[in-house]
């Protein structure tokens, strides 16, 4: 069955973000001039997805209004000549389907996905988390969507990650290599955030998931735990007893729009990859290294 849908929870509070998130939802944060969100959502289209359903939590209504079009703003770019612009304001409202759900109280991501159970339906679906920016050529989804198309069951997106950070991840079991070929394992354990010691594996889940229809009746069942909320990876422990799942190494290059620092690493190496930005900022960064070498104690700002 062709993967039609998307799910892509964005209820979260963006504690990390405050206190501009107390007005400005984290996903329309931007690398560069375009928000989060929409860098996630052009990685479905161009997989073949045709539908995206966003889940939100209130006071996000914002996220709505991002993918409304805008006539009035397109009409006085385009008579004012900026017809780049207005190409630009008209594509942000031309990207796919876009259908929203509402997850009212904040009770984790498994619990997100799971409010999305009725826009869904009866298919395999992809969840995607906006916060995992991923740069390469196909993109990450497409690239699992082929394995799917091998394997079937459920793919999962993966990475190698130092031993001292498997706590802030999902972790997979692939058991021995004998489990792996090439850049797909059979995975056998899911741990959401386990201790280092208590981690099967240091291959982080990333935020991309093809998953059949049946994790619902699993998330149904899942307790809540790590950090008391009702995790993703501990539906997909539910769903490895009826159904196969593969870890996918993908190619590409991830950030972390989760925390500033990842978002400003994002927005400086996309800036270094553009024709319209790239030299402008090298002399930037050549000067300011070049400043604080001189003045290393003075800070300007906070
Ligand atoms: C979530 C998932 C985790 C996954 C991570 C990827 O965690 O629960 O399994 O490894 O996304 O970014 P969070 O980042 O919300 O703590």
């Amino acid at each position: 069955m062709p993967i039609r849908k998307a799910v892509i929870p964005a209820a979260g509070l963006g504690t990390r973000f405050l206190p501009v998130t107390k007005a400005v939802p984290k996903e329309l944060l931007p690398i560069l001039d375009k928000p989060m969100l929409q860098y996630v959502v052009e990685e479905a289209v161009e997989a073949g997805i045709k539908e995206i359903i966003l889940v939100v939590s209130p006071g996000k209504e914002s996220i709505a209004e991002y993918f409304q079009p805008r006539e009035d703003l397109e009409r006085r770019l385009r008579e004012s000549g900026a017809l780049d612009l207005a190409a630009k304001v008209h594509q942000a409202s031309n990207l796919a389907r876009v259908s929203f759900v509402i997850q009212a109280q904040p009770l984790g991501l498994g619990h997100a996905v799971l409010m999305a159970r009725e826009a869904v339906a009866e298919e395999p679906f992809v969840v995607i988390l906006p916060d995992d920016i991923i740069v390469h050529s196909p993109g990450a989804l497409a690239q699992m969507l082929e394995v799917y198309d091998r394997c079937g069951g459920g793919v999962i997106a993966v990475e190698t990650v130092g031993w001292e950070s498997v706590q802030n991840y999902g972790v997979v079991d692939i058991g021995d290599q004998g489990g792996r070929v090439g850049r797909v394992g059979q995975i056998k354990g899911v741990v959401e955030k386990p201790p280092r010691d208590q981690a099967p594996s240091n291959l982080a889940i990333v935020g991309r998931y093809i998953l059949p229809h049946a994790v619902f009746d699993c998330l149904e069942r899942t307790k809540p735990g790590a950090l008391g909320e009702i995790q993703l990876t501990d539906g997909l422990h539910l769903l490895l007893q009826t159904h196969q799942l593969f870890s996918y190494e993908f190619l590409g290059r991830r950030f972390d729009g989760g925390r500033p620092l990842g978002l400003l690493r994002a927005a400086l190496e996309f800036a270094l990859d553009r024709d319209d930005t790239k030299e402008e900022l090298m002399s930037l960064m050549a000067t300011l290294s070049l400043e604080r070498a001189e003045l290393p104690d003075r800070r300007r700002h906070n």
